[in-house]
């Protein structure tokens, strides 16, 4: 439907670089999925997008260097932050159940702009995320190495300045250069692969509290706040990492029986379970171990061998590295399909999207994205990787928060599967907790951010702004397309059997 009574560049029109754009619904779709899930197995997607490194490795690490025990209040104030925003994520996801990414909801609710700058976040948060979560696993699979007597020399350990002699996390770099090989040849982890996955992942975290509590000395957890409660609250810009990933569910949106009931109250269901893992976790962590002595790379395992339990160690690192390599495997899948989504909507060239022509992914994308998160897994420490991944979704969700009040006075009417409660006040605490936290977060991480946001406007006005409407003819739509392009959950019946390619993911 086109729009165009407000003129102007900067208008909604057609020319305006808020015209409020959605692809149609037929370019949305991903290969057809039969509707398996139901809100269990949903939710379990959802805690496998969520626990992985954040807990594994930074919990340990911001311990140590930032919070003492108290990194407890660190997930907790980062779970409050999450918890504020996943309900605005929850009505989109509500609305909009199967192209349900920040970008496509940016673009039809706030404009394109805002969409393209959204979506341009997202690239780089994703690539962040694949990053940090393989030099997570890379610190597990060094432990088991190390377990079973292969001593690896020291410059292929960790990135500069993590330890002695180290140079460069080859490790990590591998990790992300082979799931950029797999996700190229064709391989996907579908839901009920993750459902298994996330099911050993959970047993893990629950083999670690339960015998590890049994190893809490209290006096490991006295002084509480060594760093003081500024250091907690400095600790939760960075731990803030693990409580999301949520946002990510849509995705399995398609496989989903009834998608637009059910995806918002798994996304609630799967961050609640996340946070009493992660509260029960910490108490075990710095329980176990006296703060200063965890080791912050192969954290959980370490502290198991340091109180005598070695066996215990390896079987948490081996499900470590299993349970974390499913959150590399969905953001670098989601990076690959969001760049995709972007090419294909003109907003960047179309050779980036490209698929291949036999395996029908979009390989140029995936390979780009491989070697960027491995640079990136090869020289950053995990904080900084996952300070770089946090300030992008902070941004993403201040967007989000803000988006979900706009269009719940704009349009109402529009059929809802959730409504944020607490409406304006919890999307707007939702977007305060979040600029708060990005407070907290370094210079450099912030000068990161601005110079790709910036990179980001240059390739908007030089290319996207122009070539947006060769895939988009007619110019805006109306946020009528927006209820259009969801369906009803009727419609979202079981498709028929397999067909192509290409989706946006969140
Ligand atoms: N929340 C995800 C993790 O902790 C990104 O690995």
């Amino acid at each position: 439907m086109v729009s165009s009574e407000h003129g102007g560049l900067f208008g909604t029109g057609e020319r305006g670089v808020f015209r409020r754009t959605l692809p149609p619904p037929e370019q949305t779709q991903e290969r057809r999925l039969t509707r398996v899930l139901g809100l269990w197995q949903l939710t379990l997607v959802g805690v496998g997008a969520i626990i992985g490194a954040g807990i594994f490795s930074l919990a340990g690490a911001v311990a140590k260097e930032m919070a003492g025990p108290a990194v407890l209040v660190s997930f907790l104030v980062a779970g409050a932050a999450s918890l504020c925003a996943a309900f605005a994520y929850a009505e989109f996801s509500g609305m909009v159940p199967r192209a349900g990414s920040s970008y496509t909801y940016g673009s039809a609710v706030l404009g394109e702009l805002v969409g393209w700058v959204i979506g341009w976040d997202l690239l780089l948060e994703y690539t962040a995320i694949v990053a940090a979560v393989s030099i997570g696993m890379s610190g597990y699979v060094g432990y088991l190495l190390d377990t079973v007597g292969v001593h690896l020399p020291a410059w292929m350990l960790g990135a500069p300045g993590t330890g002695a002699g180290h140079k460069v996390d080859l490790i990590a770099a591998l990790i992300c250069v082979g799931v950029a090989w797999l996700l190229n040849r064709g391989t996907r982890t579908s839901a009920r692969v993750d459902v298994v996955l996330t099911t050993i992942k959970i047993l893990v975290v629950l083999l670690v509290v339960v015998v590890g509590l049994m190893q809490v000395r209290s006096a490991n957890l006295t002084p509480f706040a060594p760093f003081g409660f500024g250091g907690a609250f400095a600790g939760a810009a960075t731990v803030f990492f693990a409580v999301f990933g949520y946002d990510a569910l849509s995705t399995a949106a398609e496989e989903s029986v009834q998608a637009r009931r059910h995806l918002p109250k798994a996304m609630m269901y799967s961050l609640a379970i996340s946070m009493v893992l992660y509260v029960l976790a910490c108490v075990v962590l710095t329980g176990m171990v006296h703060y200063t002595q965890i080791d912050p790379s192969g954290g959980f395992s370490a502290a198991f061998r340091t109180v005598g339990l070695g066996g215990v160690g390896a079987v948490v690192a081996v499900g470590a590295v299993l349970g974390i390599v499913t959150v590399s495997f969905s953001f670098m899948l989601g990076a690959s399909r969001l760049w995709y989504a972007l090419s294909r909507d003109g907003l960047m060239p179309r050779w980036f999207g490209e698929l291949h022509p036999r395996r029908r992914v979009p390989h140029r994308a995936t390979w780009i994205i491989g070697a960027a998160s491995a640079v990136l897994a090869g020289v950053l420490p995990v904080q900084e990787a996952a300070q770089l991944t946090n300030i992008g979704v902070l941004f993403a969700f201040v967007i989000v928060s803000a988006a979900v009040v706009v269009i719940r006075y704009r349009r109402p009417d529009l059929p809802r599967g959730f409504r944020c409660p607490g409406m304006p006040v919890v999307p707007l605490l939702g977007v305060a907790f979040s600029v708060w936290l990005m407070s907290f977060l370094t210079a450099e991480t912030w000068l990161r951010l601005g110079g790709w946001l910036l990179l980001g406007l240059v390739v908007y006005v030089v290319y996207g702004y122009r070539n947006t409407r060769r895939v988009l003819p007619g110019g805006s739509v109306d946020l009528a397309d927006l209820s259009r392009l969801a369906g009803s959950d009727a419609a979202l019946q079981p498709a028929p059997a397999a067909v192509e390619s290409t989706t946006t993911k969140d």
